[in-house]
């Protein structure tokens, strides 16, 4: 049987890297990818086809669906939170405009293919909004349907784009005549931040957790954003690819949500910082906060509840702090930038 084809949007971001990586190394999929901006040549080689575009460009969409069956989407392409604060607007186009373009491909492919697409969605933890430090110490682990008042653009772009997908699985074009043809399929996580060895984000409000590492790895000093106290849940790179993954070959039939919670450890940039230097004991890191930044740090949860995930599909995250830090990314990034 031919393999299915999977479709990656913002293949060239983190998340896009791993992921693309992974399936690749799996074999059970053909990549297809999607960036505005074309991938390297060593990514381009593990998929059957990429296209460097817009997700906003209805044309090139169609086009992507009219060459390729696909069978699952990973819509991975955002504009993070803090790029986000900088061109509201933007974000909003490309986020919720660009999701909705993609939704619209995958039902239409759904109907065209007589079965369900499926769409994998990265949400965040930025669709939580809690008002005060008091609040946020007193709310512990936050439940998916608890503080969903989020307080950027992009917090608020995807908790938007959660109920268009769970609108499109469940109710499109509920009174019409096509009320009956297959509906996509989507599926979605609320990730922490997020810590890769391989590659830096840009554009997020979590990044002083990465930044921080890969600035002492460097040897370079690092001004943190953030006060040490400011304390959010992270997962190392792999649980998110492997969320990813776990989660596309869950049988629909457990899921009792579209939306999951995902956590890989919780920890204060202060407790970073002391990973970082354990590893680097040179590290010079100070902290600069930059207060709407910080705010919106605070906003988010210290930690999130994550049980509905592990007990419908099985999360279990291999890594919490000190073996993320110990066996994965410190001995990564060691070898990355001494070559
Ligand atoms: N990492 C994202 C950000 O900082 C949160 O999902 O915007």
């Amino acid at each position: 049987m031919a393999k299915g084809v999977v479709l990656i949007t913002g293949s060239n971001g983190e998340i896009g890297h791993s992921l693309v990586n992974q399936l690749a190394a799996e074999g059970r999929y053909q990549v297809v990818s999607l960036d505005l901006t074309p991938v390297p040549d060593a990514l381009r080689a593990k998929c059957v086809a990429s296209y460097a575009g817009n997700i906003m460009d209805r044309f090139l969409m169609d086009q992507i669906a009219a060459h390729h069956e696909i069978d699952a989407v990973f819509h991975l392409a955002a504009l993070l939170s803090t790029r986000g604060e900088r061109d509201p607007e933007l974000a909003h186009q490309v986020n919720v405009e660009g999701t909705l373009n993609l939704l619209r491909v995958a039902q239409q492919q759904s109907a065209r293919l007589g079965r369900a697409v499926k769409f994998l969605f990265p949400s965040s933890i930025a669709v939580y909004g809690l008002p005060d430090l008091a609040t946020k110490a007193a709310a512990g682990r936050v439940k998916e349907d608890e503080w969903t008042v989020p307080v950027t653009m992009y917090g608020c772009n995807k908790l938007y784009c959660e109920h268009l997908g769970r609108y499109y699985t469940h109710y499109h074009r509920q009174l019409g005549a096509l009320s009956s043809m297959a509906r996509l399929d989507f599926r979605s996580l609320r990730f922490p931040g997020l810590i890769s060895a391989d590659t830096v984000p840009t554009g997020g409000t979590s990044d002083f957790g990465p930044e921080m590492l890969h600035a002492a790895a460097k040897g370079e000093p690092y001004s943190c954003f953030v006060g040490e106290n400011a304390q959010i849940p992270f997962m190392a790179m792999p649980d998110a690819v492997t969320a990813l993954t776990s989660l596309l070959d869950a049988d629909q039939s457990k899921l009792s949500r579209v939306v999951y919670n995902v956590s890989g450890f919780s920890v204060s940039a202060k407790q970073i910082a002391e990973q970082v230097k354990k590893a680097f004991p040179k590290a010079d890191i100070s902290y600069k906060p930059d207060l709407v930044r910080e705010k919106i740090v605070d906003s988010w949860p210290a930690d999130v509840d994550d049980s509905a995930a592990r007990s419908d599909w099985g999360f279990a995250p291999a890594f919490d702090a000190e073996r993320a830090f110990g066996e994965y990314l410190v001995p990564r990034i060691r070898s990355r930038y001494s070559k």
